[in-house]
């Protein structure tokens, strides 16, 4: 089958490009590179053998997107991960948000519904929950109200999906990611963050490398058993085969409901200073980290109620914390070498 893979040489992306290919999907990515580079390609042929093709270009751009779908009508599914997704620069700059986030996914769907291709998995996020009212969260918890226009952007997504596919032919899926860590087991392929990362794995593995002086914890007076905030990382490569098994589904007409939402979670809670010893146990380095306030806007504690996707997706998150944080470390140290 044919697949669009929208940000995929993005760090979910191209984990999941590198997937569908093994599973003997033609892969198509269109990229505009503003948060990565065109070579991750090279490296995804490296792994699989396969170059994906690659378009790069703005989705936002409304006669491109419509020209893409003219020429790619035989597209058989569309993985839609292409946003921004850096939460603070969201609250400086909501504009930048709505129209990249928003416009993208609507010229998308016009093209899906003008070349009439049906299936589209939306990469959505634990981030509508806010601070649930019941841990594990599961899909039917209430969506909270967004703590950032980022936040913001995924539930107007899901809400403009769940309008369209109830006014046309289009199917989809939301996948709801927890806390995506980690990376290929070749060490091929991972994150790369712009500038000063803002997730806690990224700024852990750069710390222990030298490239930062000394992590921030954001806080240790949260009601959790260690004080620090507790969220439900999950390994990259477990994530990417699910949107692999997701895709699948739609294509083989095996959906329940013509918009599905599911959770991608481990089911288990870490906070921060589990994961720092998750990290210095498998490295046998010792972290240099600080106590400090709060981060504004972070939430006490979120884990994931997975059942529903292991149930009706047949997939279950595989790898555990402690493999998640040897392979961000791998892949640091893989950087480092460069
Ligand atoms: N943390 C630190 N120090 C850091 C970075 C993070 O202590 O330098 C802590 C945070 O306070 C939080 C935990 O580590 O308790 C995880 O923080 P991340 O920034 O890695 O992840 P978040 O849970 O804040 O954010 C993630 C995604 C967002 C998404 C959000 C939904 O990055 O895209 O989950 O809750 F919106």
């Amino acid at each position: 089958m044919k697949i669009l893979v929208t940000g995929g040489t993005g760090f979910i992306g191209s984990h999941t490009v590198v997937e569908l290919q093994a599973v003997g999907h033609e892969v198509i990515i269109v990229d505009n590179l503003s948060n990565s580079s065109a070579d991750i390609v090279d490296k995804i042929e490296l792994i699989s053998g396969i170059k994906p093709e690659l378009e790069i270009f703005n989705l936002s751009d409304k006669e491109l997107t419509a020209d893409f779908f003219k020429r790619n009508k035989d597209i058989d599914g569309i993985i839609h991960f292409a946003a921004f997704k850096a939460v603070g620069e969201s609250v400086q700059e909501p504009l930048l948000y709505y129209r990249n986030n928003l416009e993208s996914l609507v010229n998308i769907l016009q093209g899906m519904k003008d070349s009439g291709i049906q299936n589209i998995v939306f990469s959505s996020s634990c981030t509508v929950y806010g601070q649930p009212d019941e841990l594990p969260v599961s899909e039917d918890a209430p969506i909270k109200i967004a703590e950032s226009p980022y936040g913001n952007t995924k539930q107007i997504s899901e809400e403009i999906i769940k309008d369209t596919v109830k006014a046309t032919d289009i199917l989809a899926i939301a996948l709801r990611y927890f806390n995506p860590i980690g990376a290929h087991d070749s060490a091929i392929i991972g994150e790369l963050p712009l500038g000063i990362p803002n997730n806690l794995m990224p700024f852990i593995t750069q710390t222990a490398i030298g490239i930062r002086e000394c992590l921030s914890v954001f806080g240790d007076t949260y009601p959790t058993p260690d004080g620090t905030a507790i969220r439900d990382y999950i390994h990259v490569v477990d994530l990417a085969k699910a949107h692999v098994i997701a895709v699948d589904r739609m294509i083989q007409g095996n959906m329940a409901n013509e918009f599905e939402v599911f959770n991608l979670g481990t089911g288990n809670g870490y906070s921060v200073l589990e994961v720092i010893n998750s990290f210095e146990k498998v490295t046998g380095l010792k972290l240099n980290y600080k106590i400090v306030d709060r981060r504004e806007g972070d939430i006490t504690q979120v884990w994931a109620n997975p059942d529903y996707s292991n149930n009706v997706l047949g997939w279950k998150a595989e790898r555990g914390i402690d493999e998640m944080t040897l392979s961000a470390w791998k892949w640091e140290q893989v950087l480092a070498n460069k």
